[in-house]
């Protein structure tokens, strides 16, 4: 996720800059910026890009030597790309056509298309490919419409035009000493150390210098002067100050208090299905996909789908399978990436090849999307990273909009790719007329509400930690699903045995009298997943099996249904959601158990063993 860090009424204005951006590093970049006002008629910009395993902010310390020396304010960005590449233009701070001011904005800003066309029919030049920098173009035109009316006032109304999310800094060459900060759903916290008044985007940009902060809450806007903080709402009505103070370790002040990346990243899952979706739905209710360099008439001549993933990604995939065949009618074949080029696949040019990875750098599926574009495939990436190697060789790319995952297990990631997935079924399905408008309509709705279910399922990590403590002491697992199921059911093995080094396996429920079932004994654990799918009665059927042999049956279940957890030893609850989606929300669950498990058992849930964040290596 991008970082921000703003100092005003400080001697040493590029240190606390550079030292707050190197504490924000962590949370993982693509480019960084500062900019500077020392009273002259233009703030001072550097930006510099991250570009072959560099460091940007490196290059920009070095920059940024040259300095003139008296800066009084200044504003920092660490970028993770989202709209617009990873570029030196697109990098923050953004500044508006009189080099007035100077911005730099965390968040999407949702009506950024209709906005910069406005602007831009009025005489703005906007430089970027980004949706923050008309939020600088935004603020000029207020202060040159009204020219008695101050930043804070400007940026208030620049506000009141824009719909999504923001937390930004903006400075002000005509106020030098003056930083305006504003933010809604984006955090902001403010510290302060003797005269000079410090902004950050989260508390471990601080936290060397101080551990008295205010945090700024949705729609309030901060005026920062030396010695001086002053908050009001963004309709103006002034709000009190309440400071807090903090004793966290920096470690503990980057993972937001929570034990570890995992959970931390676990618990930022809604916002990553609900940012996913952003943007997405248009008002109408059609879908739109920016990203899409295909064509819609390319996209409906096709007749048939590969997905080629690794790990979670290729559970992700196998998920949205089910999806594309019932919603577009289009057959989908899927495939281990390392296995895919080896065997021959016949493609041709009305194939579309799906490649999910979310590093977007995973050699094996790097591999197999350049074997489909030799047989003039067309090949569409989903990943969280702008710019990796996929996206940049592939026709079309959909970025999920997790932000980095520290964690090795992917969690957010895993979600937001599901989440993607079922935005491209849904928009396969609406080009090629499959599904009725109110299907759409419905199913629209019921994606809309993903974000709330997994958060209501991931507010019951205290029911999941007793089911854990109830089968802690198994040292293997059985994990079996049906239809949608089957995938949830290979993801909760492979967490599971990721991070807590059990064995685990997943396999189709149907398929255990096949032989999987020769492993059952009195105490096996089985872990089911018994939510109201398609196949919720068969998936029953294998259950009993199971239970008839003595297993130790654990179910993921819909909340209320008693029928189904008379069945079980013990149940994970989840809200119920459209059959298709409901894998978004039942591997929440087993996410916590293997967790809780890997907890139990003393180990390391951000940096299992044996296992990297990225494999390129096949
Ligand atoms: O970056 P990718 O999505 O391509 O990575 C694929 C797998 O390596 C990854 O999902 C791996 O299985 C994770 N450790 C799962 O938690």
């Amino acid at each position: 996720m991008c970082g921000i860090i703003a100092v005003t009424g400080s001697d040493d204005t590029v240190e606390v800059l550079l030292d707050g951006l190197a504490m924000l590093e962590y949370r993982g970049y693509d480019s960084a910026g500062v900019a500077l006002v020392a009273g002259g008629p233009v703030p001072s910009v550097w930006r510099a890009r991250a570009a072959n395993g560099t460091r940007s902010l490196e290059d920009l310390a070095k920059a940024v030597e040259s300095a003139p020396p008296g800066a009084r304010s200044g504003i920092g960005h660490t970028r993770w790309a989202t709209h617009g590449r990873p570029t030196e233009t697109n990098a923050h701070p953004h500044v508006d056509c009189t080099g007035r001011i100077a911005l730099v904005h965390n968040g999407i800003i949702e009506n950024h298309t209709e906005l910069s066309a406005a602007l831009e029919d009025a005489g703005h030049v906007l430089e970027s490919e980004t949706d923050t920098e008309v939020l600088a173009h935004l603020i000029e035109d207020e202060l040159a419409t009204d020219r008695t009316a101050g930043l804070v006032v400007a940026v208030r109304r620049a506000l009141a035009r824009v719909r999504g999310a923001f937390a930004l800094a903006v400075v002000d060459t005509a106020d030098p000493d003056l930083v305006v900060a504003a933010r809604r759903v984006s955090p902001l916290v403010i510290g302060r150390l003797g005269e000079a008044v410090l902004l950050a985007s989260d508390i471990p940009a601080l936290l060397a210098r101080t551990r008295d902060f205010f945090v700024l809450d949705d729609d309030q806007v901060a005026e920062l002067r030396p010695g001086s903080i002053v908050v009001t709402t963004l309709d103006g009505a002034p709000v009190p100050l309440v400071a807090r103070t903090v004793d966290w370790d920096l470690d503990a002040a980057r993972k937001d208090g929570y034990e570890d990346f995992m959970s931390k990243e676990m618990h930022q899952q809604p916002a990553a299905v609900a940012d996913t979706l952003r943007d997405r739905v248009l008002p109408d209710g059609r879908l739109a996909l920016d990203e899409m360099r295909l064509s819609d008439d390319e996209l409906r001549a096709v007749d048939k789908v590969f997905i080629v993933a690794c790990g979670s990604s290729y559970h992700a995939g196998l998920a949205a399978k089910y999806a594309i065949e019932h919603w577009a009618r289009l057959p989908v074949e899927i495939d281990i990436a390392s296995e895919f080029r080896y065997r021959d696949p016949v493609l041709d040019a009305h194939t579309l090849v799906i490649g999910v990875s979310q590093s977007g750098e995973t050699v094996d599926t790097l591999q197999a999307l350049r074997e489909a574009r030799r047989w003039n495939a067309k090949v569409l990436v989903i990943s969280n990273v702008v710019d990796s190697s996929m996206a940049r060789e592939a026709d079309a790319v959909l970025y999920t909009r997790a932000g980095p995952e520290i964690g090795v297990a992917a969690t957010k990631t895993h979600l937001a790719q599901m989440t993607a997935l079922v935005v491209l079924a849904l928009y396969l399905a609406q080009l090629r007329g499959t599904l009725y408008p109110e299907e759409t309509v419905q199913l629209l709705a019921a994606m809309g509400e993903l974000p709330a279910k997994v958060a209501v399922a991931l507010d019951r990590g205290g029911d999941v930690a007793a089911v854990a403590r109830s089968v802690a002491a198994s040292p293997s697992f059985i994990f079996i699903g049906r239809h949608v199921g089957y995938p949830v059911a290979l993801e909760g093995a492979l967490k599971l045995k990721e991070l807590s080094y059990l064995r685990a396996e997943g396999f189709p429920a149907g398929e255990l009298k096949h032989g999987p079932i020769a492993l059952v004994e009195p105490g096996t654990v089985v872990i089911g997943i018994a939510t109201r799918t398609r196949l919720w009665e068969k998936m029953m059927a294998n259950v009993a099996e199971v239970r008839s042999r003595g297993a130790t049956v654990v179910l993921v279940a819909n909340d209320g249904d008693e029928e189904t957890a008379r069945q079980a030893d013990a149940v994970l609850w989840v809200p119920p959601t459209g059959p298709l989606f409901a894998p978004i929300v039942d591997v929440v669950p087993l996410q916590q158990l293997a967790y809780t498990l890997a907890r139990f058992h003393g180990l390391d849930v951000d940096r299992p063993r044996n296992l990297a964040k990225v494999v390129t290596v096949e």
